[in-house]
């Protein structure tokens, strides 16, 4: 078995390359990632010398480059999680959001029906179906909620998922779909709420909560974004979404004063929202757990725990990070804010 892993130098993908070559012994693993801003080797540094595990630095939306690489390679599945992630950056600057996630969505699907596949799997997200409203805790998103996104970034993976719908009614292309919610754990980029507000204890750095705080996300721990991943793309009937949620809903100042009470210091800041900010997530994810047997394994309490004591111990990942360009990437988001 070959698998395509696109976007595998960033957080959920990294998490799967090394998910599926330690589940998998004899799966090989082909990591195609553009290492924008988001994609980092040294996620990737312990399996690189892996013969199981092959690198091509290479954008999904280059059609030549992608048609090269399938016509050498000849995988079985391809499971997209290539895209530009951010919301945040999305409001910024919304056209690379379309390319990659939209029109590299395109490319892939294409040099899928070229060169033949048993699977294209697309990871999209529960922000395709915008929001739900504070006050109807019983609201969940369900696989027949609308699409209705909020942003750019939402706009974009809601796009790319309709993409997929029609290459499969249209041209019976083998395809599956994974609509998850917000994940955290090892290898998060800094940029992203929990990462960030980390980081910021770390360095003795105020907490920038957006707005009043009480926005909701449905928080998953990656490992088992991974499993579900892993159970689609084996069992998972062809043409088919299925939501991934954990129940883990969440306010934004809980999970950040969880943070502060692990840590044991870090002071919030109440700062400008984001535009558009989406209020509450919360998928129900009764069709994978009754159709595939999927549950998540990781409840929020320890999984909060293992991930800042990642961050503790894997410090040089991150500082990294934040001491490159991300130093004008945070000044520009939060500076006067
Ligand atoms: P990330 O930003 O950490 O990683 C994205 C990766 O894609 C990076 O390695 C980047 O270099 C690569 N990439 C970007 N543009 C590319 C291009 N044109 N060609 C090839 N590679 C490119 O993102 P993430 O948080 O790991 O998210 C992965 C996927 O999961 C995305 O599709 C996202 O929409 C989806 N998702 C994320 C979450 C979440 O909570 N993070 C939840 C649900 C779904
Ligand atoms: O729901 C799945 C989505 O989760 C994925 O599709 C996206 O790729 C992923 O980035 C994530 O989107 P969010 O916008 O929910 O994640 P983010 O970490 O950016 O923000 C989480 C919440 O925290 C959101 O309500 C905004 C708030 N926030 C975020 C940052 C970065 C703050 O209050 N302060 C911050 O500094």
């Amino acid at each position: 078995m070959k698998i395509i892993v696109t976007g595998g130098a960033g957080f959920i993908g990294g998490n799967f390359v090394h998910y599926m070559l330690k589940r998998y012994e004899e799966y090989e693993i082909i990591c195609l990632d553009k290492l924008t801003y988001a994609g980092n080797m040294e996620t990737l540094e312990s399996v690189i010398n892996n013969p199981r595990f092959k690198f091509y630095k290479a954008d999904i939306a280059e059609k030549e480059v992608i048609s090269e690489i399938f016509y050498k390679e000849k995988p079985n599945i391809i499971v997209n999680f290539a895209a530009e992630s951010h919301v945040d950056r999305s409001i910024e600057n919304p056209s690379v959001f379309l390319q990659t996630n939209v029109m590299g969505t395109q490319v892939l699907l294409d040099a899928c029906r070229k060169h033949g596949i048993d699977r294209y799997h697309q990871v999209s997200t529960d922000e395709v179906y915008g929001d739900l409203p504070l006050d109807k805790p019983d609201l969940f998103f369900t696989e027949e909620t609308p699409l209705n996104a909020s942003s750019p970034y939402s706009a974009s993976k809601a796009g790319a998922d309709m993409l997929v719908q029609a290459y499969h009614r249209t041209f019976g292309l083998p395809v599956t779909i994974s609509r998850c919610s917000n994940n955290y754990g090892p290898y998060h980029f800094p940029e992203k709420l929990i990462p960030l507000m980390i980081a910021n204890v770390l360095y003795n750095k105020p907490l920038p909560v957006y707005g009043t705080g009480e926005n909701v996300r449905d928080w998953l721990y990656v490992e088992d974004h991974c499993s579900a991943i892993d159970l689609i793309i084996h069992k998972g009937r062809l043409g088919e979404i299925y939501n991934i949620g954990g129940h883990n809903e969440k306010t934004n100042l809980e999970v950040v004063q969880t943070i502060i009470r692990e840590l044991g210091n870090g002071k919030i800041e109440y700062v400008k929202d984001r535009a558009g900010h989406d209020m509450r997530y919360a998928i129900d994810s009764a069709k994978i757990h009754n159709d595939l047997g999927w549950f998540p394994i990781t409840k929020f309490e320890d999984g909060i725990k293992m991930t800042i004591q990642w961050y503790l111990d894997n410090k040089s990942w991150w500082e990294n990070i934040i001491s490159g360009e991300y130093q004008n990437y945070y000044a520009k988001m939060y500076d006067k804010r």
